[in-house]
């Protein structure tokens, strides 16, 4: 009797403990992917940001080595395109798309669907503009449309 008195709130212990850190677990592990993302990211961006010191407004074909897209855009905007267009869009890190040791690689079959991605958004917008009624003025399509922090865009709401 005396040891089971004595496991009695031990046990209510153990389950309240398990309960709630499995309530708490799904959203603090994304939060926890996500800033580990986050980081990686900042830390390649400073990296390539090292590389290209004094030639942010130069255009990208000629800081870079391997530009097919992004010809004549200015070589600091490519950096903000990678994280913000790119890599949050799909809700991943730059490895996703490069060898981050030789990001003019095409090793990964991911970078050149991307460019394929930028022309597929880039025909939809301008569908887009043939459709009238729409609220905007100048509705827009771009990688979060579809992706919204996913690598596989969703096909229905279950
Ligand atoms: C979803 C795919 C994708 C992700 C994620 C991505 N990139 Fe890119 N990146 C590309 C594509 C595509 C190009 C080539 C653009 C072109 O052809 O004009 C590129 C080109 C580059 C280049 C130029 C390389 C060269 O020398 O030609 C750099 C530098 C770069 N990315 C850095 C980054 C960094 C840093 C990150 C993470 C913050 C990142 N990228 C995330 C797809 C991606
Ligand atoms: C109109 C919707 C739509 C838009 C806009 C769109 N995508 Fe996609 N994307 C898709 C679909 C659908 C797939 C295929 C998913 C599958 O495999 O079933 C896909 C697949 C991909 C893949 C390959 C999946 C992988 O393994 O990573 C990449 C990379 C990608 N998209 C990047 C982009 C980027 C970057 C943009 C913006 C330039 C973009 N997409 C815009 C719908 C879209």
């Amino acid at each position: 009797m005396r040891n089971l008195k004595f496991l009695t709130p031990v046990l209510f212990l153990l389950v309240l403990f398990t309960s709630l850190s499995s309530m708490q677990s799904p959203t603090a592990k994304g939060e926890v992917q996500k800033d580990s993302l986050a980081a990686d990211r900042a830390m390649h961006i400073a990296r390539v940001k090292d590389v290209i010191t004094g030639k942010e407004n130069m255009p990208a074909d000629s800081v870079f080595s391997n530009i097919k897209i992004f010809k004549g855009v200015p070589a600091g905007r490519i950096l903000a395109i990678m994280d913000i267009g790119y890599s949050q869009s799909l809700g991943v890190s730059c490895g996703h798309c490069h060898d981050t040791n030789d990001f003019a690689s095409e090793i990964k079959p991911e970078k050149q669907i991307t460019r394929e991605m930028w022309a597929f958004a880039a025909k939809t917008r301008s569908m887009l503009k043939d459709i009238k009624g729409l609220k905007s003025e100048t509705p827009m399509v771009n990688c979060t449309t579809c992706h919204r922090g996913q690598v596989k865009p969703a096909l229905s709401l279950n």
